[in-house]
């Protein structure tokens, strides 16, 4: 294992920003922690299933029943008694919200820092998203919590944030004790875990996104998962045509609390293929990462000035980013400046070292249709309807003080699956020549 020299015997060098050589002349690799492992054992994954002229799930010529096997090989990876593969992981909210009964009237928690389909799925079922406050780990903050919850409040969603865990325990011990449904959002932490057991086995359900940028990818995709029969057969007729199937794929039209209105959101047999070979690769490509970043972490505890995202589980972090917090929102935006002078940065398709509240949709102040409540429809709908007409809610930023202040105190930078030894020293030689100013 490298070591790397403690800050205080270091020469003052001149920053890139002030006329200094860059650290670093080429951009960093690209996020997109799965797609740096694709390779051969997809390609002919994905071949395979072409060649038997069989794309859809339920039929086909000479059907592979790779979806079928994904689910299976996926339930049994997290620890779940089921999987429901679907085409992404906004399909996959929707799926779950809908299996668990979510509508108009209703009430869901959700965290201060998301993305955008957490909140649109809520809305789109309309029911009315309720905005709670982080706290220093970056996912809701238990106490705040409590403090939300009104006699509409029908259950709360749990986003694992930035690769690493939300403290799901405490927020089990709340939904348990005020009986509300706990949805874990796993998107951004496929393969993390706390106290040893994988995220998405805790919750009532959980949700998965495969879209390009996550820890495993087909390209698009998503699954639920649950430990409840009864949900997964409405998360099956969701997800499809309206209606459940039974153990022989038969369509069930005599359980009317398993009839629902379909999404078609199935996922095909190709994205299936692939994502058996992404499974099996998830380990290697999370201890990659994690590597890279624990290495940063490290040499970063040796600066006061830098305060570490708290870890709710260190061994169950998956390591896909590193958020680091400072004093003053001057301070971020400097170091951020003066990194990207230094090369810390990476061509236009990746988004790595932001000042987080330039981080897009995942900051619920930047959500215009959230915090200006649009509608698909003309009458408004949800906010509009008489059953949501007690759910007095505001999403302006300032309804979360607590993470619009780590927001503009802190910088995020993503760490690619296939960072080398070479980029890691770059990324910390251009740390500690910023950081010793
Ligand atoms: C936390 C979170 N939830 C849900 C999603 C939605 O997934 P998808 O893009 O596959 O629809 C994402 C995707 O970025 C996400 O980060």
């Amino acid at each position: 294992m490298k070591t790397d020299p403690k800050p205080d015997t270091l020469e003052v060098e001149p920053l890139a920003l002030e006329g200094g050589a860059p650290v670093r002349t080429t951009p960093l690799p690209l996020e997109f922690p799965g797609m740096h492992y694709l390779d051969q054992a997809e390609i002919e994954a994905v071949v395979r299933v072409l060649k038997s002229r069989s794309l859809f799930r339920y039929y086909g010529i000479d059907l592979q029943a790779e979806v079928l096997a994904f689910e299976r090989e996926f339930a049994e990876f997290i620890g779940v008694k089921h999987a429901l593969a679907v085409s992404s992981g906004s399909a996959a909210l929707q799926t779950a919200l809908s299996a668990l009964g979510v509508g108009p009237g209703q009430e869901v928690i959700v965290p201060a820092y998301l993305w955008v389909a957490v909140v649109a799925a809520v809305v789109n079922l309309g029911a009315i998203p309720v905005l709670a406050d982080i706290d220093d780990s970056f996912t809701l903050d238990p106490r705040e919590v409590e403090t939300h919850i009104t006699p509409r409040t029908v259950g709360m969603i749990a986003v694992h944030m930035s690769g690493a865990p939300a403290n799901v325990p405490a927020l089990l011990e709340i939904a348990r004790q005020r009986r509300l449904f706990l949805l874990e959002d796993c998107a951004q932490c496929a393969g993390g875990s706390i106290g040893g057991k994988k995220v998405g086995s805790l919750g009532d359900m959980a949700i998965f996104s495969f879209q390009m940028n996550k820890n495993m990818s087909s390209g698009e995709g998503g699954c639920v998962v649950t430990n409840d029969q009864h949900l997964y057969q409405r998360a099956v007729a969701a997800h499809d045509n309206g209606y459940a199937r039974d153990e022989a794929g038969r369509a069930i039209y005599d359980n009317l609390d398993l009839c629902l209105w379909g999404r078609g959101c199935r996922l095909d047999e190709l994205r299936g293929a692939i994502l058996r070979v992404q499974l099996e690769k998830l380990p290697e490509i999370i201890r990659h990462m994690r590597e890279s970043k624990y290495r940063i972490r490290r040499a970063l505890e040796a600066f006061p000035q830098v305060h570490l995202r708290r870890i709710v589980d260190r061994d169950g972090d998956t390591g896909a980013f590193l958020i680091l917090t400072f004093d003053r929102p001057s301070e971020a935006r400097k170091t951020q400046q003066a990194l990207r002078a230094e090369g810390i940065a990476t061509s236009s398709q990746g988004i790595t070292n932001v000042v987080m509240t330039d981080w897009g949709l995942h900051i619920y102040s930047n959500i215009v249709s959230l915090v200006r409540k649009t509608s698909t429809d003309r009458r408004g709908f949800p906010w509009s309807l008489a059953e949501n007409r007690d759910s007095k809610v505001q999403y302006a930023k300032g309804t979360c003080p607590f993470a619009d202040s780590l927001f503009e105190r802190s910088i995020l930078l993503t760490i690619p699956s296939c960072l080398t030894p070479d980029d890691e020293d770059d990324i910390l030689q251009a740390f500690r020549k910023v950081l010793a100013r």
